[in-house]
């Protein structure tokens, strides 16, 4: 192993990370191939890609919380250099909900009915911080007050179907970063709220990530909404990440047609009056692997080699990836 020290240390590393789903008719859904990621201390990175795409069963995998039909088939995820894929149960609970937080897309399936939101929070300080009732009550009437929530001290009594959706995010938030995670998994944290909510939501976990040092990993099918927030960009598609780069590149100099296309269906990027480009086709079926480029069928760029050999994910520029055989002829377009 090297022992170069590195220009930025990773805090989080998935290398060469396959997963699949058993579809309950015998075969399998090979939901994320062979993805690598460096996920840098301090920095919000942002996975795109349509629906379907894997972003959901990378970042489950992560943490360890999957569901039952799926499984990591290889690959290695370390964090903070420990390897959580070998992890035992003990280690995974200090590390989950205290080193790395989750905020998922739908807050009513993750908040529990049943339990005022200020219980939500304190039994998970009480646990990884060892903080009395008493503290652990101060403590997320701050958490409430930090994330916005007027009233805390009175509102931290009240049950989840009590808040709005915008407002349940919110706590989602502050349960999240009670305990001042390193990292935060953020799954399309915002896809349920109309668009100002949405944009607040992420103002607020962007302001929590500079205030704490945190690190987030934002998980997005919304290219327009990692817009100006993540400082780094990973493009997924069929399972594979297509591109990979610093978000200035990736929204002005895209060496990839698949996020290029991304760009053209976003509604910033449509004259008014024109109609909304969208990508035309399906994404692939992911219960088949095949030597070709997963975007050919939809891929205005393709030509005969996109059918035939997979395309690699090479450089086209320092810190910047792309998986296209005609990546630099498309990086050289500006
Ligand atoms: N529990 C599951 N059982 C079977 N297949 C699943 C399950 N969860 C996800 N998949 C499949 O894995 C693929 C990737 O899903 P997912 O990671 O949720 O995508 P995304 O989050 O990008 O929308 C999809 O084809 C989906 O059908
Ligand atoms: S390899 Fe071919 S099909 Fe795939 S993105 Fe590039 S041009 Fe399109
Ligand atoms: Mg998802």
């Amino acid at each position: 192993m090297s022992s170069q020290p590195k220009a930025q240390t990773s805090l989080l590393s998935i290398e060469g990370l396959s997963v699949e789903f058993a579809d309950g008719k015998g075969r399998s859904v090979k939901a994320v191939r062979d993805v690598s990621l460096e996920v840098k201390a301090g920095e919000m990175l942002a996975v795109v890609g349509e629906s379907g795409s894997g972003k959901t069963a990378l970042a489950m995998s992560i943490v360890r919380l999957l569901p039952n039909a799926g499984r990591v088939t290889s690959g290695a995820i370390r964090f903070d250099g420990a390897d959580l894929l070998t992890a035992d149960a003990a280690s995974l609970r200090s590390v989950r909900g205290k080193r790395i937080g989750v905020v998922f897309q739908d807050p009513m399936s993750s908040l529990n009915p049943y339990l005022n939101v200020g219980r939500q929070i304190t039994e998970v300080t009480e646990l990884h911080l060892g903080l009395s009732r008493r503290e652990a009550r101060e403590h997320a009437i701050e958490m409430l007050d930090l994330v916005g929530i007027s009233e805390p001290s009175k509102r931290i009594d009240q049950y989840p179907h009590e808040f709005s959706g915008g407002m349940r995010q919110r706590v989602m938030i502050a349960i999240a970063v009670s305990c001042k995670p390193d990292l935060v998994i953020a799954d399309e944290p915002t896809t349920a709220l109309d668009s100002t909510i949405q944009a607040q939501v992420l103002d607020l976990l962007d302001g929590l990530r500079k205030r704490f040092g945190m690190t987030v990993l934002l998980i997005s099918h919304d290219l327009a909404l990692v817009s100006g927030r993540a400082d780094r960009v990973a493009v997924m598609y069929g399972g594979r990440i297509f591109e990979e780069a610093n978000s200035r590149e990736i929204f002005s100099r895209s060496a990839n047609p698949y996020t290029r296309a991304l760009l053209s269906a976003m509604p910033e990027n449509t004259a008014a009056g024109e109609e909304l480009f969208q990508i035309p086709g399906m994404p692939p079926d992911l219960r088949v692997e095949i030597e070709a480029c997963e975007f050919a069928p939809r891929c205005e760029r393709a030509e005969g080699v996109c059918g035939t050999a997979r395309p690699p994910f090479a450089a086209v520029a320092d810190q910047h990836f792309s998986r296209c055989h005609f990546a630099e002829d498309v990086y050289s377009r500006g």
